[in-house]
């Protein structure tokens, strides 16, 4: 499968998580990683799926490499229909009330864009005791075969 690997990053954590993520997919399938900062909502394709690494920050928002994105997002009435994405969020529970708000956030901008949910959104939470890989690893690989199955009844 083509597997792109979007980060939102403000201090490096998801950036380096997605190329970890990346280093665990690439024996079986294709897969690139890009900072959101990078990508421009245009470019999203039906044919690839997109596993979106992002942390939050300030008052729960999105982290800053994120945030052109979702400018970009916002001011875009670009139809996401057919685009399958899952989303894993970094975070950080001292933050109580905002815990992991930047990956509601992505996963929000998403859907209202009519991009289609893979799975569940799942979260770290750096004051809890589980290390990220040890979430992130097996989320990229349930979701994969997951979006698999979506993308071949799609073909
Ligand atoms: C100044 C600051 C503000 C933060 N705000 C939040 C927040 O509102 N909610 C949350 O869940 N985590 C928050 N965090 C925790 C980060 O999301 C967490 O440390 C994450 O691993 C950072 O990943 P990154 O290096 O990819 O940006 C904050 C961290 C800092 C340093």
């Amino acid at each position: 499968m083509n597997i792109t690997i979007l980060y939102g990053t403000e201090t490096g954590n998801a950036e380096m998580l997605a190329e970890d993520i990346a280093g665990e997919l690439e024996a079986e399938h294709e897969v690139s990683v890009a900072n959101l900062s990078d990508f421009d909502p245009a470019g999203f394709d039906q044919g690839r799926f997109y596993l979106m690494v992002c942390s939050t920050y300030g008052d729960g928002e999105l982290p800053g490499s994120a945030q052109p994105f979702a400018k970009a997002m916002e001011a875009s009435d670009a139809k996401l229909a057919g685009v399958h994405f899952a989303v894993f969020g970094l975070g950080d529970s001292e933050y109580d009330e905002t815990f992991n708000g930047g990956s509601k956030r992505l996963a929000e901008l998403m859907l209202t864009h009519g991009a289609v949910q893979i799975g569940e959104r799942v979260i770290h939470d750096a004051s809890g005791s589980d290390l990220a890989e040890d979430l992130a690893f097996p989320w990229a690989s349930e979701m994969v075969s997951l979006a698999s199955e979506r993308l071949e009844e799609a073909v």
